[in-house]
């Protein structure tokens, strides 16, 4: 049976009972759930004895306040991917609850948000590491799943929990796609039938940087150029960045030297589409 639940001190005391039967699992999202985040709750499923979730569209993370309002919402079709996928307990809190007056301590997130979306949304990582501090101090879980497809929000998870002992195992999952690449994200469902069909060359843009890497190419600057050519010209596409960082830190590599993950942002008329790929120098014989 699945519990829906709105307040934390009714989950923290559900979660204080279950967690005597055994492993808690927690998936965090803010909702619209697609097949990327059904891949993270089910790797909880099967890691964990109780799986938790929970729904929030965090605000604090929202840089523009037209893509807060705009972000979708769709709590009941939520429950039922939910229920699905046997998830115990849902944490779908309001506003008022995560934030009931406004926060004056934040996390800083330093380095890591230098780059990528941290230097084009500024606050938005700030305002991540803040409320996902905030869920693993509630949930309390022995695992948390994030995805790849952000994958410079899981380096800053991994980085938060590191820094501030926080006793829990970060686990990454791999990115779903559609099967024209396009990473599944909440907020494909704003693109018209035309921006949909646009939206994969995202992906074949950084795919394509990835090979060259393999190839052994090295010179970063090479290696973009051409990866943004599988950006067709279109009034509707603006190419926010392409580039190639350190798997670890997040900083622009000058030269390639082992693993990159080459991360893009694009946009698509209004919607702001990110995705990244990892590549990796295949040794010479
Ligand atoms: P949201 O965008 O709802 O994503 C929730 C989780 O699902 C994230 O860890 C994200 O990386 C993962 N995810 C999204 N699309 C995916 C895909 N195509 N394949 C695999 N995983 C995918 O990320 C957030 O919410 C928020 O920032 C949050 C961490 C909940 C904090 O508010």
């Amino acid at each position: 049976m699945l519990q829906v639940l709105d307040t934390i001190a009714a989950t923290r005391a559900a979660i204080a009972e279950s967690r005597l039967r055994g492993s808690i699992g927690f998936v965090p999202t803010m909702g619209a759930l697609h097949e990327g985040h059904a891949s993270l709750i089910q790797c909880a499923r099967r890691e964990c004895d109780t799986v938790v979730a929970s729904i929030f569209v965090n605000p604090l993370q929202f840089d523009r306040p037209d893509d807060l309002e705009r972000y979708p919402r769709s709590l009941e079709a939520d429950l039922e991917l939910c229920r699905r996928d046997g998830i115990h307990l849902v944490f779908a809190p309001r506003v008022s609850e995560m934030y009931p007056r406004p926060m004056e301590m934040a996390v800083d997130v330093g380095r890591l948000a230098d780059h990528l979306c941290g230097r084009y949304r500024p606050g938005h990582f700030k305002g991540v590491a803040t409320v996902v501090l905030k869920l693993l101090e509630i949930v309390r879980p022995d695992v948390a799943y994030f995805g790849e497809k952000d994958a410079q929000q899981l380096a800053v998870v991994r980085r938060l929990v590191t820094d501030f002992n926080v006793p829990v195992r970060i686990a990454g999952v791999p990115t779903v796609r559609e099967a024209d690449g396009l990473a599944l994200s909440s907020r494909n469902q704003r693109l018209s039938t035309d921006e949909r069909q646009l939206a994969p060359c995202l992906y074949a843009a950084l795919k394509r940087a990835a090979v060259s890497v393999e190839k052994g190419a090295s010179n970063v600057s090479e290696i973009t150029r051409d990866a943004a050519t599988a950006i067709p010209a279109d009034d509707r596409l603006r190419l926010e960045y392409l580039e190639l960082v350190d798997p670890e830190d997040f900083q622009p590599v000058t030269r390639v030297t082992g693993p990159v993950v080459a991360a893009g942002a694009l946009w698509v008329g209004n919607t702001r589409l990110i995705d990244n790929v990892r590549g990796t120098p295949r040794k010479s014989a």
